[in-house]
């Protein structure tokens, strides 16, 4: 199936990007940019991401890599409050 018009990618060409990507480097993080660069194309006018990004999850290779897990959850922890003085 067709998933963008512009460049005339499809799904099949999708999960090829993404396998091939993960077996490159089992920590990349797979961005929509980065399949496009390795089709060798560009984004044009954007209709396609929710679609685009709809079929990226539906592979089984785009989970986030278990040693960048939970790294935001300890953020968000430090800044619970937002570093006010208890005066406020
Ligand atoms: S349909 Fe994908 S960039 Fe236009």
């Amino acid at each position: 199936m067709i998933i963008c018009h512009c460049n005339n990618i499809t799904d099949r060409d999708i999960h090829a990007a993404i396998d091939w990507m993960r077996a490159a480097d089992g920590q990349a993080l797979i961005t929509p940019g980065k399949i496009y660069h390795a089709l060798g194309k560009a984004a044009d006018c954007g209709g396609c991401m929710p679609l685009f990004l709809s079929t990226m999850r539906s592979n089984d290779n785009m989970e986030v890599p278990m040693q960048l897990r939970g790294l935001r959850r300890g953020t968000t922890q430090e800044t619970q409050h937002e570093r006010r003085q208890k005066s406020y």
